[in-house]
């Protein structure tokens, strides 16, 4: 079990994953270079980025000017849904070094599985694009690949074509949609699940459980919903551009929730996912997704 912010895991090729990341999805210019700063002051030291958030130039400055080595911190960007294909995703992950400022990711994931353009060449499409990302990872590029949004058939595509396969799968994961069966097969296959929108995009502040159960655990319902993917043993990936709930999210070691109020807190599956299941083709015109 982790302790603290800057404790981690260890991906299948030694490589070490700080346990909380900081998200920067909706943050636009300055805003995300504030918050990346805040955010490696707080001592947050996994920072998820993606080219369709188009902020990758104001991530790199919030990194530089906090003064943290860039070797101490886990830098994530993600492939964008336009640019899978051998030749396009080495491009497009160069491009993103170069808007980033730097030499190498700590990991890269692609975006989304199924895209209108590939839904009739799936596996092929993702072949291809995992070849781009063995190239870059063999060139130091990347010290981790991996992938977003994939359904276990999807990695499975992927492990029967390569000797390699993804080494983290972020996926939407939170209390209405706790991805049980996801986390089991990334234990197995020795995948680091990670949670992305773990506040439910603020939908978490509307439950009625998870206010009350935040109240009996003396934390917000930010801290709860975090903690919440912490024991699940993912990484969870919360986003603010708020200073006090930057650190808030955080504060998440000095309170454990019991094991039954776990469960209780997974009852709240019957709300269910926000959006598409990644099996569902998205157009390549979704951005910031
Ligand atoms: N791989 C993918 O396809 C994918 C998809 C979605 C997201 N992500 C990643 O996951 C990250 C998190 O997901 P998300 O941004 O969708 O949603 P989220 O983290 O579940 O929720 C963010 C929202 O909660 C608010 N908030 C944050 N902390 C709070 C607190 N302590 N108290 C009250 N409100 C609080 C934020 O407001 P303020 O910012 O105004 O404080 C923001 O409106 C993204 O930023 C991105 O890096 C990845």
């Amino acid at each position: 079990m982790v302790n603290k912010l800057t404790d981690c895991y260890k991906l299948i090729n030694g490589v070490r994953v700080p346990c909380v990341a900081f998200g920067t999805w909706k943050m636009p210019g300055r805003v995300a270079a504030d918050a990346v700063k805040c955010a490696l002051e707080t001592g947050y030291r996994h920072i998820d980025t993606a080219a369709a958030y188009q902020n990758e130039e104001y991530v790199g400055a919030g990194i530089r000017e906090s003064g943290i080595d860039r070797n101490e911190v886990f830098l994530v960007s993600k492939l964008p849904n336009d640019d899978h294909g051998y030749e396009k995703a080495v491009a497009s992950c160069e491009a993103s070094l170069k808007r980033l400022g730097t030499d190498y990711l700590d990991s890269y994931l692609i975006h989304w599985p199924v895209l209108v353009q590939n839904v009739d060449r799936l596996e092929e499409d993702l072949c291809e694009t995992w070849r781009a990302f063995e190239r870059l990872y063999n060139d130091g590029k990347l010290r981790s690949m991996g992938t977003s949004n994939f359904n276990i058939e999807h990695i499975e595509l992927i492990k029967r074509n390569f000797s390699t396969y993804p080494m983290i799968n972020q996926v939407q994961m939170h209390p209405q949609n706790p991805e049980e069966e996801m986390i089991a097969y990334c234990k197995e296959n020795g995948i680091i699940p990670e949670a992305w929108s773990p506040l439910i995009q603020g939908q978490a502040f509307k439950r009625e459980l998870l206010v009350e159960m935040a109240e009996k655990y003396g934390v917000s319902v930010a801290q709860l919903c975090v903690r919440f993917i912490v024991q699940k043993g993912a990484v969870p990936v919360p986003k603010s551009a708020t200073p006090e709930r930057i650190r808030n999210n955080a504060d998440v070691f000095g309170f454990e929730i019991s094991a039954e109020d776990m469960e209780k807190m997974a009852t709240l599956r019957t709300y269910g996912r926000i959006g598409d299941d990644p099996s569902v083709p998205r157009t390549h015109q979704v951005v910031g997704f």
